[in-house]
Parts: C-alpha cells; sequence; structure tokens
C-alpha cells in the first residue's frame, strides 16, 4: 500500500493566513496541520509517501518534512502547478503508485481515527468513508443503503440526497489512475473525486464504512479553530 498527501491548493477561505504560506502548514495546536494525514498514514503502516504540494511554498514542506526518516517513512514529492482538482492525485501519482494499491488523504483533513486494519485488509477496488455531519453541501455527499451498499455519490449537491459527507480519505486500487483520466472537469472546472469513485460502482466494487471517530476538514476558520480546541483538550487530558 502506497500513500498519497494532497497538500496543494489556494486555500482562498483562509486568507489573510494562507497569504504568505500554505494552509496545511498552519498550527493544529502544537503541529503543523501536515503532521495530522502523515501520522494517520504512519499509524496505518503506511510508510511510502507522496506528498502533493503547490510550487509556492514548495521549500518550506521541504524544510519541515526532509526525507520522511522523523517520521520513519519515505517521502516523495510532486509538484501541482495548478489546482486542477483532487481528482489529479492519481494522475500525478500514477507512477509513484505503479502497480500497487493506494491511500489518498487530503493534507487539511484531521482525523482521530486508527485505519491500520482497513488498510492492511484492503485487497481490491474501492473502500471510502462516510460521516454524518450538519452541512452535508459543504462536502462530497454519499448515499448508501441499509446494507452499506452505495447508491449514489456527489460532490457538494444543492440538495444532498443523505447527511453522510465522503470524508477525504479513499483506498483504491491502482486503476484509481486510469479512472482519473476519464474524468472531465465540472462546472467549476476541477476533474472531481466522486467521478473517479463512481469508476468503482458498476462492478460493485466499492465500500463504505461509517466513521465513528473524529474528523474535520480544517478549510475554513471555524473548522480550523475546531480542530485547534480539539487537539488542545486531548492534550491536556492526557497530561492529567
Ligand atoms: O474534506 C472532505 C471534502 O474535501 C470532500 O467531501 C470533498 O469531496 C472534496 O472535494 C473536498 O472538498 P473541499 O472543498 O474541502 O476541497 P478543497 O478545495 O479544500 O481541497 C481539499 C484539499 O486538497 C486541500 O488540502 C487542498 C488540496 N487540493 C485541492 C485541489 C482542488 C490540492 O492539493 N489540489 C487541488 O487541485
Amino acid at each position: 500500500m502506497k500513500g498519497i498527501i494532497l497538500a496543494g491548493g489556494r486555500a482562498t477561505r483562509l486568507r489573510p493566513l494562507t497569504k504568505i504560506t500554505s494552509k496545511q502548514l498552519l498550527p493544529v495546536y502544537d503541529k503543523p496541520m501536515i503532521f495530522h494525514p502523515i501520522e494517520t498514514l504512519t499509524q496505518a503502516g503506511i510508510q511510502d509517501i507522496l506528498i502533493i504540494i503547490a510550487p509556492e511554498y514548495a521549500g518550506q514542506f521541504l524544510n519541515l518534512l526532509g526525507t520522511g526518516s522523523d517520521f520513519g517513512a519515505k517521502f516523495t514529492y510532486e509538484i501541482q502547478e495548478e489546482p486542477r482538482g483532487l481528482a489529479d492525485a492519481f494522475i500525478i501519482g500514477e507512477h509513484f503508485i505503479g502497480n500497487d494499491n493506494v491511500t489518498m488523504i487530503l493534507g487539511d483533513n484531521i482525523f482521530d481515527e486508527n485505519f491500520s486494519s482497513v488498510v492492511q485488509n484492503f485487497q481490491s477496488g474501492g473502500h471510502v468513508f462516510a460521516k454524518k455531519v450538519q452541512d452535508p453541501q459543504r462536502y462530497a455527499v454519499i448515499e448508501f443503503d441499509e446494507h452499506q451498499n452505495v447508491l449514489s455519490i456527489m460532490e457538494k449537491p444543492q440538495i444532498p440526497k443523505s447527511d453522510y459527507a465522503m470524508v477525504g480519505l479513499y483506498i483504491l486500487d491502482n486503476r484509481a489512475s486510469k479512472f482519473a483520466k476519464n474524468v472531465k472537469p465540472s462546472a467549476r472546472d476541477e476533474i472531481e473525486i466522486p467521478d473517479v469513485i463512481n469508476q468503482y460502482l458498476p462492478s460493485g466494487e466499492l465500500k463504505v464504512t461509517t466513521l465513528s471517530g473524529i474528523w474535520e476538514d480544517a478549510g475554513t476558520f471555524d473548522s480550523l479553530l475546531k480542530v485547534n480546541n480539539y487537539w488542545a483538550e486531548k492534550a491536556r487530558d492526557s497530561n492529567k
């Protein structure tokens, strides 16, 4: 299993914070945000990790993260020149993925959840994760039946078919790169992740698991504050 962290983009929603650095380098309590997705992958037993970054602050990522040895991992870096969309990770990462499976995580998605057994047991197809949210329009919305069969996945729908967001961690086999190349840009001119995942549906090869643990997309001021408070509280509790 290889790992990809998608940590590019322009993060205009977090300006002016992101005028001087990248969103994924902003603090989440006592460490830069990107440490969280790195630790989510390494805790799941993934050591070979591609980090995709935007050109503007690429040097800062290299200074901070280096080879990956501090994390017991091996890091490879690729530049994404333009934020073409999440599906681009599988095109940029095609050679890195090679014949292996891949777990892709978004650089601003913060989990307090251990994915080790699902990653270690994954064989083929796709496995995604759903979390009940108050504001499903902000996310890809995943609709599934009582047997966890996925019925539909739609990016930021105006009328959501469920209250479940598809969170930013995707375990896919190496068809992801081929599927990503089939995807046409959406109305907002991005190649969207649901259009990759949906290609696993017709053959019944997509699994969804509902998350019970903590998950937050730290892409807004409020959610960034929330994750900072969560990890501060957790650190205080463990020092008691
Ligand atoms: O947090 C989960 C949600 O993340 C999913 O439910 C959505 O399906 C997914 O599209 C995404 O929604 P966001 O609106 O939060 O995406 P955002 O533009 O913030 O990008 C997510 C991360 O990926 C962020 O760390 C920036 C990075 N990124 C984004 C794009 C579009 C890139 O590195 N390159 C890109 O081209």
